[in-house]
């Protein structure tokens, strides 16, 4: 499996190829991930990692292109960055964007009606939320990832109060 980890920091996913800008970093290429192509050919992975760092880029859009010209079809990618609702999303002021559950629903397949906003389309495998600790005690956590409708309700009404931590993505990129 080749995996690329995509502002891999210092702490690298283990036998991956890492990505990042500070040459403090254990990145094996330095790179600027606001600059296009990345230098890697089409489909070089079968999968890719992007660790708390969609929300520093200058463009989700492009970015989330990018990962999706990378990657072979039928591989994964992995997304995990804070909601917008955390602590942290709001402390870091390299954070560009603050996100929530449905900030990539662009490219699934209904797109909620945006989708020439992209022509590339992701499959949503799986979307996890993970809340701050007294909401997740308390059985918040269970009913947001065991129920699409309740996630959608939390969203919309309860986030500011059950406030949320980190979201992880699971895609696969389609054809
Ligand atoms: C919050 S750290 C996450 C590091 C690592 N993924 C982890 O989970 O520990 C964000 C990383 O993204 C890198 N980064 C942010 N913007 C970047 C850019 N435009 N180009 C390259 N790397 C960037 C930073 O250098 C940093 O290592």
């Amino acid at each position: 499996m080749r995996i690329l980890d995509v502002g891999c920091g210092v702490k690298k996913y283990a036998g991956s190829v890492g990505i990042d800008r500070n040459l403090a970093s254990a990145a094996d290429v330095i790179c600027d991930l606001d600059c296009f192509p990345y230098p890697f050919a089409d489909h070089s992975f079968d999968g890719l990692r992007a660790i708390h760092v969609i929300e520093h880029v200058q463009d989700v859009i492009r970015t989330m292109e990018e990962f999706h010209r990378l990657v072979r079809p039928g591989g994964r990618v992995r997304i995990e960055t804070p909601h917008y609702t955390d602590f942290s999303s709001f402390c870091d002021p390299t954070h560009r964007s603050h996100l929530n559950s449905y900030s990539f629903r662009y490219f699934g397949e209904d797109h909620a009606g945006f989708g020439y906003y992209s022509n590339v389309r992701f499959r949503e495998i799986s979307v996890r939320l993970k809340l701050l600790n007294l909401w997740r005690w308390l059985g918040f956590e269970f009913l947001v990832n065991h129920f699409r409708g309740f996630r959608k309700f939390w969203e919309h009404y309860l986030c500011f109060v059950v406030r949320g931590k980190v979201m992880e993505f699971e895609f696969e990129p389609l054809p």
